[in-house]
């Protein structure tokens, strides 16, 4: 396995293959799917991929929230990948490029069950436990990046 992580555009075969992977890890699991206008709406997002070869081994976005603010979201590594450490050189390398573009905050909504992968990684929970996609969810912060 050899990981290479790089920032990829919002259209074409790459980005494809991240809606592949984000449907088959984050949706179809819990009876959902993305709607065209949800996808459209990704444009102005920005969109990481974690590549072995050809084969999309994980994906992250961060959205800008505003000066300071910037979302992570939509963090998802296909199965025969996950514990080998893709996730987090996911994180890791959104966080450079967060910390390199300005932005001194970033802020997630966490799956309860990916808490204790964040909080390893120095993200901090942020209010109550709430519901979002039908699962419980945490709001995670980390400001020093
Ligand atoms: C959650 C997810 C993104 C983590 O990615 P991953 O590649 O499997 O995790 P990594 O192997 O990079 O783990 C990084 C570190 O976090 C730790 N970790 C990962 N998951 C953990 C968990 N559930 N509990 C505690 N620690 C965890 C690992 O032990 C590792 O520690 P180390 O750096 O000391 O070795 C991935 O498993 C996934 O896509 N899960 C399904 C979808 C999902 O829940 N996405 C997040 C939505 S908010």
């Amino acid at each position: 396995m050899n990981i290479v992580i790089k920032q990829i555009a919002f259209d074409g075969a790459e980005h494809k293959k991240e809606i592949e992977l984000r449907y088959k890890v984050l949706r179809r699991p819990i009876g959902l799917n993305y709607t065209q206008e949800q996808l459209d709406a990704e444009k102005d997002e920005f969109h990481f991929a974690a590549f072995d070869g050809e084969k999309l081994a994980g994906c992250l976005l961060m959205k800008a929230i505003d000066k300071d603010e910037i979302k992570m979201r939509q963090v998802a590594v296909d199965e025969t990948y996950q514990g080998k450490g893709v996730g987090k050189a996911l994180v890791l390398y959104s966080e450079k490029f967060a910390a390199e573009n300005g932005f001194s905050v970033i802020t997630l909504h966490a799956r309860k069950t990916a808490v204790p992968f964040y909080a390893h990684l120095g993200y901090e929970i942020v209010g109550e436990e709430f519901i979002e996609v039908s699962l419980p969810h945490f709001k995670m912060k980390k400001d020093k990046l």
